[in-house]
């Protein structure tokens, strides 16, 4: 199965190549990604990341992706968690920082959301972010999550739940990409 939306392409574990688990291993050794995610730095041989990550996404209530771009290399992570017949979990990791805020993350959401709601049928996806992680809640504001409670986190931080409906959703989806739009606007007029 492959997901598209604008630049990005995501894909099962499944396809990822030892390349891109190796990138996945930096990403999940990384401190900083793993403050924003509220967990310590992964500490596994990458054999057994791969092992653990890979028996997480075959669980029957996740649907876990690589995230891909245009170039076709591994950036990421995006999944739906907690997969229950009508609403589940997003969570999304682009582990090269090369490419935060240049849209992928929400390209990526789209792209999922896409799958969330028109395939699975979900009719609403939620996620916690911390207060802290200002990039975060922009790019999920951008694809239309909405705040709906702050609660009290681990260490002093603060939890903020963000949901997204289908009907949201659909109203406000926004395509085609605007990276894509662009590239077709400056493209020569014989292609
Ligand atoms: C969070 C994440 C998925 C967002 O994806 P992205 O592709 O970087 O998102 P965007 O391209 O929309 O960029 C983020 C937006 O936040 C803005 N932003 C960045 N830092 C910011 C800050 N400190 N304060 C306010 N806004 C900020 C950017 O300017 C950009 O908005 P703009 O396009 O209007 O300028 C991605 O950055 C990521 O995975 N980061 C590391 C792990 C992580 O935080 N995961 C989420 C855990 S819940």
């Amino acid at each position: 199965m492959e997901l598209a939306h604008g630049r990005v392409r995501l894909r099962p574990l499944s396809a990822l190549r030892r390349d891109d688990w190796r990138r996945v291993h930096a990403h999940f050794r990384d401190p900083e990604i793993a403050h924003l995610n509220g967990t310590p730095p992964n500490r596994m041989p990458l054999w057994l990341l791969r092992r653990v990550l890979k028996a997480d996404a075959s669980r029957s209530d996740r649907a876990t992706f690589g995230i891909f771009d245009e170039r076709d290399a591994y950036v990421g992570t995006a999944e739906l968690y907690d997969i229950q017949p009508d609403r589940a979990t997003l969570g999304i990791i682009i582990g090269e920082r090369s490419h935060w805020n240049r849209g992928y993350g929400p390209e990526a959401m789209h792209a999922l959301l896409a799958y969330a709601f028109e395939e699975v049928g979900l009719e609403v996806v939620r996620l916690t972010t911390f207060a802290d992680n200002p990039r975060a809640q922009a790019a999920f504001r951008k694809v239309g999550f909405r705040e709906i409670e702050r609660l009290p986190a681990r260490e002093g931080r603060t939890d903020v739940v963000m949901t997204l409906r289908r009907e949201a959703w659909r109203a406000g989806r926004t395509e085609p990409a605007p990276h894509a739009a662009a590239a077709l606007d400056t493209a020569p007029a014989d292609e």
